[in-house]
């Protein structure tokens, strides 16, 4: 049965971005370690990703601009009101729709697999507010920095 999850990484303390709203820490990390909860394992159980703008540009000008792939096989759903440029062979569906009416369509290319709310914390706060989390998962590896940032 398809789960809404939304699976976040923080420090210990409950960062999820540091001051410059970089995603370097958390990509850096070898986060298919291993152990409950962990990436390698969760990922496989996924059918569709969902994020938000910020999210997503970071990801492609930090990431598929210098020449890395797209980080996800699945349909991907970005949010957002402005006409953002997808990535080349990957499949994403830019949207500015109710955020139900996205889960469902996600939900239903998901085949049986799980919805991964990705994040932002917004994106997933406006998830929750819909009754439409099922669960959350926050990953705190013991190499992620330990400290919050300002
Ligand atoms: N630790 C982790 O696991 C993790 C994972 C992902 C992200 N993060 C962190 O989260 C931070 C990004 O979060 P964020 O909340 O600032 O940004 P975000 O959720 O990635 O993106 C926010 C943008 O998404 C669009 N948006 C959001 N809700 C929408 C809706 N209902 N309809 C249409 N568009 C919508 C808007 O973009 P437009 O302006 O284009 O309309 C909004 O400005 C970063 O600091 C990142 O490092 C952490």
């Amino acid at each position: 049965m398809t789960r809404t999850i939304y699976y976040v990484a923080s420090t210990l303390d409950g960062f999820i971005a540091d001051g410059h709203h970089s995603l370097d820490w958390l990509l850096k990390q070898d986060i298919d370690q291993g152990g409950p909860m962990n990436y390698g394992e969760f990922i496989g159980g996924v059918g569709a990703v969902l994020m938000g703008a910020s999210t997503y540009e970071w990801i492609v000008k930090h990431q598929v601009s210098r020449g890395e792939a797209w980080l996800y096989a699945q349909p991907s759903w970005v949010f957002t009101h402005r006409e953002l440029v997808a990535v080349d062979g990957a499949d994403i569906r830019f949207t500015k729709a109710p955020v139900n009416d996205v889960h469902m369509a996600a939900a239903d290319a998901a085949q049986g697999k799980n919805v991964w709310i990705v994040g932002g914390g917004n994106l997933a706060g406006q998830f929750a507010d819909e009754g439409l989390l099922d669960e959350l998962i926050e990953l705190v590896p013991t190499s992620f920095p330990q400290v919050g940032w300002g």
